[in-house]
């Protein structure tokens, strides 16, 4: 699977996918992350993407020549199935959409900046809006990123444990149960007795009532 991710900070996207699972993900040929500089398919010589908006009004919006150039740059090269912009008044995401994408062969992500993006954009190329939350980041870059780690983390033989992703939170009706590692004794903070048992019936269905009840207590919009 292909990313391409447009922007003007292509820097604020040099970490998050150097590591962990992201990381060899690419390094084993699951995923491909390209970050392209808006700047570079600007047509004026100062490099600027973004001008005043039509009608006044404070700040600047991202003009429709560089995203097209670069778009259409990439559609000259393969084919997408989704051309997507964070916005926080896109749908937001869920883990529905995260296991949609991941059927996907090729996604462009457009990551705004400044007041918005001309609504062209939107209206032309785009086929998926996207928020990451009910709350506004500086820019587009970082739900990006949250969008690419959701998705690539879902890809067959990313992680390692084949059925890990299938039993996140989400993933099914129900949140994860608590989980302990060593020591079983911490200043007397003390890990579940079942869990040390070595009964895995009795873990399991221990999992499941803990599952229910965590969800129950924080997320009862899922059980409905
Ligand atoms: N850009 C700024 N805020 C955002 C959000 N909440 N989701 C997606 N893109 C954004």
């Amino acid at each position: 699977m292909r990313f391409d991710i447009i922007t003007v900070l292509p820097g604020l996207l040099e970490s998050p996918f150097a590591h962990s699972i992201l990381q060899r993900a690419q390094k084993k040929g699951l995923a491909e992350i390209h970050v392209h500089d808006l700047r570079d398919y600007s047509e004026n010589k100062h490099k600027s993407v973004d001008d005043y908006p039509y009608g006044g009004g404070s700040g600047m919006v991202m003009q429709i020549e560089p995203f097209a150039n670069c778009i259409e740059k990439l559609q000259s090269e393969r084919e997408y199935d989704e051309i997507i912009f964070m916005t926080p008044d896109g749908i937001t995401l869920n883990q529905d959409i995260a296991n949609g994408l991941s059927l996907q062969k090729n996604i462009i992500i457009l990551a705004g900046h400044y007041k918005g993006i001309d609504q062209r954009i939107r209206d032309i190329y785009v086929t998926k809006e996207i928020s990451i939350g009910d709350y506004v980041l500086s820019g587009g870059e970082l739900p990006a990123a949250i969008v690419v780690d959701a998705v690539v983390r879902l890809l067959p033989g990313v992680l390692s444990d084949e059925t890990s992703a299938l039993s996140d939170s989400f993933q099914g009706e129900l949140l994860d149960a608590p989980v302990y590692s060593r020591p079983a004794d911490w200043r007397g903070h003390k890990v579940p007795d079942v869990l040390l048992s070595g009964n895995q019936a009795k873990i399991e269905q221990w999992r499941y009532e803990q599952s229910l009840k965590r969800t129950q207590e924080r997320r009862p919009d899922l059980l409905d």
